[in-house]
């Protein structure tokens, strides 16, 4: 059965607008969702229409806030196998990993339920006597929150929690190829009885988000802008919140390095570097792009890791599989072209590459082998089932193959050896770092995100994300009676600096 979607304003649907056809990638002739787009004007719409609920949904005490998180997290527990199925139909993630995905948004609602009894301010001493002063985090207003569809629930979830308890309102532009599961969370966020206009779900391309957030921001409707998605659009987005003298959450994408040290427990690594590298077929931002293996140990992880994924089983995503197909043709397509940039000095494991046999979009797991610091290859992402290898002889350059493509979102390091793992923290340009683990797989309560390439330096999850959706604000109190001026009216306290033993 297809779903008819259309985007949700205020409560109410939005009209039609462009039609869309949201597929199963398994199977792309069966389309799970027609959904509407609308365009720059419904965007700038629900911006409007958010401001005027937010100052409302503010004024409701954070602890009662915080119980509609709680119960927003029971309705996505009663409802996991439903909007799971969902996710694997829509977007071709392995059932399992789809299970895991709305757990780490139940793990997401339990974290912040708590925080509505928290979002602590503080109390500080004034230099002065009979002069309080205190500190207040204040929601920003409306956030713009634009996610990408590889995980359609819970990313965005990342986002909407946070933001919502702090006290905003928030306009949700999901990718549209993720229509379906998009819609499912917010039809569960909205039961949890969130009033109409707080949370507010738009469908629309990227041409008519860009624009209509443009018009938002120029009005004065939006006050923070979270984006996850390519490096490309987060630049985009970066600039125009600039312009608009805002500081948007980029959460963009990754080049993730995997060092194996000679000491390393091989087997690990590799089970470690199959995950990493195809789970979700490559398609994470925090999947596995280059392991930078030791020479002594190169050709004997290359050997297993080839061995390992030459016996994965890939394919339908209800079964039990490594990984399913692409997300959307869009990602086909461009995973198509990364193919392309294998060169002749490369060696290619295990076998073929390229789509498999049949209608789904699935995709060959590739292992590129003697991958070189100037190659597109270590140097780019490649969103998909294609790892890079290289070597190395030296800490030093190990550090340095693993921060020259740029980006700084995750990294791993397998070894036993402690001194090798924190010269490799201190000198690893990420936000994340592993230790004996895949690259990917970040507990939903720690700081994620990224440097350089991979975002502009915010951080989602954990209390971390607090300083997004709330600004702090400073106040001081004088009931002294007389005007008493910080800096000359101070009481001295004269010391003997001359003093000696
Ligand atoms: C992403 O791909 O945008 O750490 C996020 C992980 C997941 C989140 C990935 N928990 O791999």
């Amino acid at each position: 059965m297809t779903l008819q979607i259309v985007s949700v304003i205020g409560g109410k649907d939005g009209p039609a607008g462009t039609p869309y056809a949201s597929v199963n990638p398994a199977r792309p002739a069966e389309t799970v969702a027609t959904v509407q787009l609308a365009g720059a004007d419904g965007f700038a719409d629900a911006c409007r229409t958010a401001a005027a609920a937010q100052r409302e949904w503010a004024a409701v005490p954070a602890p009662v806030r915080g119980r509609v998180i709680a119960s927003i997290g029971r309705l996505v527990e009663a409802n996991t196998e439903t909007l799971a199925r969902l996710v694997t139909q829509e977007i071709g993630k392995p059932y399992a990993e789809a299970l895991g995905e709305v757990r780490e948004i139940v793990d997401t609602c339990d974290f912040f339920l708590g925080e509505g009894r928290r979002l602590y301010g503080q109390t500080v001493p004034s230099e002065m006597p009979d002069k309080s002063l205190f500190t207040f985090r204040v929601p920003v207003g409306v956030a713009a929150v634009i996610t990408a569809g590889n995980f359609p629930v819970a990313v965005p979830s990342w986002y909407l929690v946070p933001a919502l308890l702090c006290g905003n309102a928030v306009v949700w532009k999901p990718a549209e190829y993720a229509a379906a599961s998009a819609h499912a969370l917010y039809r569960l966020f909205t039961a949890a009885g969130l009033p109409d206009g707080v949370l507010n779900i738009v469908f629309a391309d990227g041409a008519g988000t860009y624009e209509g957030l443009d018009r938002a921001l120029g009005e004065g409707t939006v006050n923070k802008v979270g984006f996850t998605g390519s490096t490309a659009v987060g630049r985009a987005v970066g600039e125009l919140c600039g312009r608009h003298l805002q500081s948007p959450c980029l959460e963009l994408g990754g080049k993730n390095p995997m060092v194996v040290m000679p000491d390393a427990d091989l087997d690990l690594a590799v089970e470690g570097a199959l995950f990493a590298g195809f789970g979700t077929a490559g398609q994470r931002c925090t999947s596995l792009g280059t392991v930078i293996a030791h020479e002594d140990v190169h050709a004997e992880f290359v050997a297993r890791f080839a061995a390992a994924v030459r016996s994965a089983k890939i394919g339908d995503p209800n079964g039990d599989v490594l990984y399913g197909p692409m997300l959307d043709h869009k990602f086909a397509e461009r995973y198509e072209e990364y193919l392309t940039w294998i060169q002749p000095h490369h060696t290619v494991l295990p076998g073929p590459t390229g789509r498999m046999e049949g209608e789904g979009l699935f995709y060959h797991p590739v292992i590129v082998d003697g991958v070189r610091a100037d190659d597109r290859l270590f140097l780019e992402e490649t969103f998909g089932p294609i790892v890079g290898v290289t070597t190395f002889s030296t800490m030093d350059e190990a550090i340095e193959l693993a921060n020259r493509p740029g980006y700084g979102l995750s990294s791993s390091i397998y070894t036993t050896d402690p001194q090798a793992v924190f010269r490799f923290r201190s000198g690893v340009s990420a936000g994340m770092v592993s230790v004996n683990n895949s690259t990917s797989g970040a507990e939903a309560h720690l700081p994620f995100g990224g440097n350089g390439k991979s975002g502009n330096g915010s951080r989602q999850s954990g209390m971390w994300v607090l300083d997004q959706f709330t600004r702090w604000q400073s106040m001081n109190w004088d009931y002294s009676g007389r005007l008493q001026k910080a800096q000359m009216d101070v009481t001295e306290i004269t010391p003997d600096l001359g003093f000696r033993l």
